[in-house]
């Protein structure tokens, strides 16, 4: 089972607070974005990977994809202002394919497991993002006053991969487009167009590298990763 894979990379990481774009920083001495695009040149599934670049890091972005070897990056294309509009710019570079995944680079610790998931529910389905149940327990809040609790039962915390039959995604993010719609995820896009989306539990190691403490767990993830192996 194939599936193209479209990672947007082309964001500025202002939270991490680095004088460079996040995801050149490293993770034990291997760059964010090296860890990412291992986990799908690793998949036998995955064909190909399209990045969505700031045009000022492509050539750094080609000598990370030249030192580590990863021959399934087709596509480097130009991102945009927003996040929607760097997926939008590299979706659109990857016609012709059946299924795509839209994955942040900034989420280093994806699991095959999680990815194969993605990509069969997707296929007989229409649309399923990667998720984790809430932990916490959860309230709306207006004016710092609790109005209720929500049955956690149904909540969950939505992550990426998100995949989606090509032509489906397409479309929701054509009229997205069109519209001047901006969302937080691909899956949003896709519901307001009528398309059908599941969720595939994910690891709550799936984390997105958005600030620095984040960079400590990421470490530790990878050393516990080391010490099962
Ligand atoms: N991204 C992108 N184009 C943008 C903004 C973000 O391709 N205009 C990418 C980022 O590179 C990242 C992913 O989308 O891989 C998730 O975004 P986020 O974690 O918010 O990264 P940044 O936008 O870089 O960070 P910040 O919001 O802190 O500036
Ligand atoms: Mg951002």
């Amino acid at each position: 089972m194939n599936y193209t894979v479209v990672l947007p990379a082309a964001g500025s990481g202002k939270r991490m607070g680095a004088a460079y774009n996040k995801l050149f920083l490293k993770l034990n001495g291997k760059p964010i974005l090296a860890h990412t695009l291992e986990v799908f040149q690793l998949d036998p599934w995955c064909e190909e990977i399209v990045l969505a670049i700031n045009e000022q890091e492509r050539q750094d972005i080609e000598k990370l994809i030249t030192q580590y070897q990863l021959t399934k990056v087709t596509k480097l294309v130009q991102g945009g202002d927003e996040r929607q509009h760097s997926v939008y710019a590299a979706l659109q570079a990857a016609s012709g394919a059946e299924i795509v995944l839209v994955h942040d680079a900034a989420r280093p610790f994806i699991l095959q497991e999680t990815i194969h998931a993605l990509v069969e529910k997707a296929t007989a389905s229409g649309g399923a993002i990667a998720a984790v149940k809430a932990k916490d327990t959860m309230k709306r809040v207006v004016d710092g006053q609790v109005q209720e609790t929500i049955d956690r039962e149904t909540l969950w915390s939505v992550q990426t991969p998100q995949a989606f039959q090509y032509e489906l995604l397409m479309k929701a993010a054509r009229q997205a487009d069109e519209q001047g719609f901006l969302g937080t995820d691909e899956g949003m896009l896709a519901e307001r167009a009528g398309i059908p989306v599941y969720v595939v539990e994910s690891s709550y190691d799936n984390q997105k590298m958005t600030t620095p403490e984040d960079l400590v767990l990421g470490e530790g993830i990878l050393r516990r990763r080391e010490e099962t192996k």
